[in-house]
C-alpha cells in the first residue's frame, strides 16, 4: 500500500511537470484526487487494511493528498502567468502604426446646391418655412386660383391620395399656407419634396425638389422681384449672371415671367448648353395675384407682393455642369464624393 502511495504521487507530479495548459491540470487532479480517482481508491480499499494499520496508511494518505494539491496549485498558478503573458504579447497593439482610411461622407451636390439657395436668401432677410409633403387640394390649387378645369390638375400630373388630399405637385401651397396665417410684411422661401407623375428622364424625376419664395409688403412691385432674382443669380453663379424675364403665365401670379438665367458655360455667347441663345430658364416668377391676396385674407388695395418657384435639382446640375438628372438620384459614390 505505502508503494502504491509512493507510485501515485510521483506519477502525478511527473505529470504536473509535463503539462503545459491550465486546461490539461484539471484532468491530471481528477484523475488522482476525483471521486473515481487513484487516491480515492485506495481509502476505499482501506478496509482490506488490518485495523492496526489504517491510522497510519490514512495519515500517509492524506499526506499525499496534501502534496499533490499543493503541487497541483502551484503548477497551476504557474501556468496561468505563462498563459497571461502569452495572450498579453498576442494582444499588443503598435499604436503607431497608421490607421486604415476610413472615408467620411459628404453632403449631396443637390443639397450643397439648397444651402447655397437658403443662404443667400437668408442673408437678404428671408425666413425658411416648411410645409407638408401630402397636401390639401384646397392649398395645393384651390388658394392658388388654379380652378377644378384647370390642366394643371390633370391626373397625369398630380398623385391623388382622395378627392381632397395630393402629394403636393409643386411648394406654392406654402405661400398659401403662410398668407392665410400671418399678415404683412412676408418675406419666406419655401423648400421642399415635391411629387409629379412623370417618366424619369434626363430632365424628369417624380420626385423632385422646388424652393418658393414670397414677399408681400406695402409698394411691393416688379421691380423688386428682378433685383432680388439678379442679386440671387450673382450670389450664385458669380459675378457677370443675370436674368432675363419672359412673359408668361400663372394662375398664381400676374404678371407672370419665365426667367433666364445667363448661361454660366458661355457667359451669355451662346453654346450647346443654352442651345445658342446665351440663356438657360430656371423658375417661374410673378406678381402675386390679387385674386389670390384676397382669397387668402390680404387686402391687395394695401399689400403687394412677388412669388418665385425654382426647381433645386436644376440649380445643382446648372452649378455643377452635371448634364443629367440621374446622376443625383443614382447614389454612385465616385459622382457624389466629388463635390464637398
Ligand atoms: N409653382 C410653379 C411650378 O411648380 C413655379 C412657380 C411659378 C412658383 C411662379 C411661383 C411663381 O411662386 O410665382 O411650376
Amino acid at each position: 500500500m505505502e508503494q502504491r502511495l509512493k507510485e501515485i504521487r510521483q506519477h502525478v507530479l511527473d505529470q504536473l511537470k509535463e503539462v503545459r495548459e491550465t486546461a490539461g491540470l484539471e484532468q491530471i487532479r481528477v484523475s488522482a484526487l476525483g471521486k473515481k480517482g487513484d487516491l480515492t481508491g485506495i481509502l476505499r480499499s482501506m478496509g482490506s487494511v488490518p485495523a492496526d494499520q489504517r491510522p497510519k496508511i490514512g495519515q500517509m494518505v492524506n499526506d499525499v493528498r496534501q502534496t499533490l494539491e499543493s503541487a497541483i496549485e502551484a503548477r497551476q498558478k504557474e501556468l496561468r502567468r505563462a498563459e497571461k503573458e502569452l495572450r498579453l504579447k498576442s494582444e499588443a497593439i503598435d499604436v503607431t502604426m497608421p490607421r486604415p482610411e476610413r472615408s467620411a461622407g459628404s453632403l449631396h451636390p443637390m443639397n450643397i446646391a439648397l444651402e447655397k439657395m437658403i443662404e443667400v436668401f437668408v442673408g437678404m432677410g428671408y425666413e425658411v418655412v416648411e410645409g407638408p409633403e401630402v397636401e390639401f387640394d384646397h392649398y395645393n390649387f384651390e388658394l392658388l386660383n388654379i380652378p377644378k378645369n384647370h390642366p394643371a390638375r390633370d391626373a397625369q400630373d398630380t398623385f391623388y391620395v382622395d378627392d381632397n388630399i395630393v402629394l403636393r405637385t409643386h411648394t406654392s401651397p406654402v405661400q398659401a399656407r403662410i398668407m392665410t396665417t400671418r399678415k404683412p410684411p412676408i418675406r419666406i422661401i419655401c423648400p421642399g419634396r415635391v411629387y409629379r407623375a412623370d417618366e424619369a428622364d434626363a430632365t424628369h424625376s417624380p420626385v423632385f425638389h422646388q424652393m418658393e419664395g414670397l414677399v408681400i409688403d406695402e409698394n411691393i412691385t416688379m421691380g423688386d422681384l428682378k433685383g432680388t432674382l439678379d442679386e440671387f443669380a450673382r450670389q450664385m453663379f458669380g459675378q457677370g449672371i443675370s436674368t432675363r424675364f419672359r412673359p408668361s403665365f400663372f394662375p398664381f401670379t400676374e404678371p407672370s415671367a419665365e426667367v433666364d438665367l445667363t448661361c454660366a458655360n458661355c457667359r451669355g455667347e451662346g453654346c450647346r448648353m443654352c442651345k445658342g441663345t446665351g440663356w438657360i430658364e430656371v423658375l417661374g416668377a410673378g406678381m402675386v395675384n390679387p385674386h389670390v391676396l384676397e382669397m387668402c385674407g390680404i387686402d391687395p388695395k394695401k399689400y403687394s407682393g412677388f412669388a418665385f418657384g425654382m426647381g433645386v435639382e436644376r440649380m445643382a446640375l446648372l452649378k455643377y455642369n452635371i448634364p443629367n438628372l440621374r446622376y443625383l438620384y443614382e447614389n454612385d459614390l465616385r459622382f457624389l464624393t466629388q463635390y464637398r
